[in-house]
């Protein structure tokens, strides 16, 4: 069978990245021009900021992964670009750009769905992964317990009903002075602390999540006594949203029947979550998280899920725009 060499394109929030990769899996180029240190004395991304940067650097960040894969535009048979969820003006930047270059280029465009992308980053990392699995979906904008059904077809099983787990780990970052993004560092000090802190659990029905409780209990702590040991405090904010996660995704194994779990997006980077998961392993289950690199935002995981759109036969039309809002089953089929 002829390779399919997919051009990926992601620019949902901070990172202009665009990658080549073949057949899905192997990634040819996949080069990510990130912003944090525009947006790092903000405290946070600011969206107009987003997509100025992103205008400035796509083209040059195209060119380079063009030129790491040793490739031309001609040998690119499918343009994947992110169409949602994320910010709207820095989705409309890659939506413009690659609608641009598959008019240009005449070839064909496959819209994606960024958490879509999150959970191809596994089948990047580990070639003998196939649907059906059990993945969680952690990052800076999403808490989701998906079943993919098969590599286009997904159920959600369970969100947050508030924060992201991202955001919190953010929040919580931000209010005892660690700076932005938050997560690697709290990931970093917890390692020097012990998880002695007692937090207020929030209980919630199902296989959904909740977090601001977690993150208002820490705040709080922190206002009351801003001598409380940190590293404490990010050692039992872990531990306590490790063991919601772990739960959930157990509950879900069983109520499913399927003990294969992956994890992917940002936070599926943190050493302490992935540790516990890993445990389950002794118990059964087999458990998969990309590479460090493919967990946070990248236009790798965006060309591997829109391959997989693409050999289904998914292609978007030119009148494809950006939706913040983008749901996961919410695919576009437009021929
Ligand atoms: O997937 P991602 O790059 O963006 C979204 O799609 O949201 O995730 C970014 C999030 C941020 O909240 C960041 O703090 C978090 O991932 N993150 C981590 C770690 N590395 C990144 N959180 C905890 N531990 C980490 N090691
Ligand atoms: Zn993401």
């Amino acid at each position: 069978m002829k390779d399919i060499i997919t051009l990926g394109i992601e620019s949902s929030c901070d990172e202009t990245s665009v990658a080549v990769v073949k057949n899905g899996r192997e990634v040819l180029s996949n080069v990510i021009n990130s912003q944090i240190n525009i947006h790092e004395k903000f405290g946070g991304v600011v969206p107009e900021i987003a997509s100025r940067n992103h205008v400035e650097a796509i083209s040059a960040v195209t060119k380079k992964a063009l030129k790491d894969a040793g490739i031309s535009f001609e040998n690119i048979d499918n343009i994947a670009c992110t169409y949602g969820p994320g910010l709207v003006g820095a989705l409309l930047v890659g939506v413009s750009y690659a609608k641009a270059l598959s008019y240009a280029l005449n070839k064909p465009l496959t819209g994606t769905n960024h958490i879509e992308g999150h959970i191809a980053a596994n089948y990047i990392t580990h070639k003998d992964l196939k649907p059906p699995f059990i993945c969680l979906i952690i990052s800076g904008g999403h808490t989701h317990l998906v079943h993919i059904k098969d590599y286009d077809k997904f159920e959600i099983l369970g969100k947050t009903r508030d924060d992201a787990i991202g955001e919190a780990f953010d929040k919580v970052a931000r209010v005892i002075g660690l700076g932005y993004p938050g997560g690697p560092k709290v990931d970093k000090l917890a390692k020097e602390g012990k998880a002695n802190i007692e937090l207020p659990k929030t209980h919630v029905d199902g296989l959904d999540f909740s977090f601001s409780g977690v993150k208002t209990a820490i705040i709080n702590m922190h206002h009351k006594n801003p001598d409380i040991n940190k590293a404490d405090l990010c050692a039992s904010f872990e531990k306590y949203v490790t063991e919601i996660l772990v739960n959930n995704a157990v509950k879900a194994s069983k109520k499913l029947g399927i003990n294969t779990i992956a994890l992917a997006g940002g936070v599926s980077a943190n050493s302490y979550i992935r540790e516990n998961f890993i445990k389950l392993e002794k118990q059964g289950y087999k458990i998969y998280y990309p590479e460090p690199i493919l967990c946070t935002d990248n236009a790798a995981m965006i060309a591997s899920a829109g391959y997989y759109r693409f050999i289904s036969g998914v292609t978007s039309e030119l009148t494809l725009n950006a939706v913040p809002n983008l749901k996961i089953d919410n695919v576009t089929i437009l021929d």
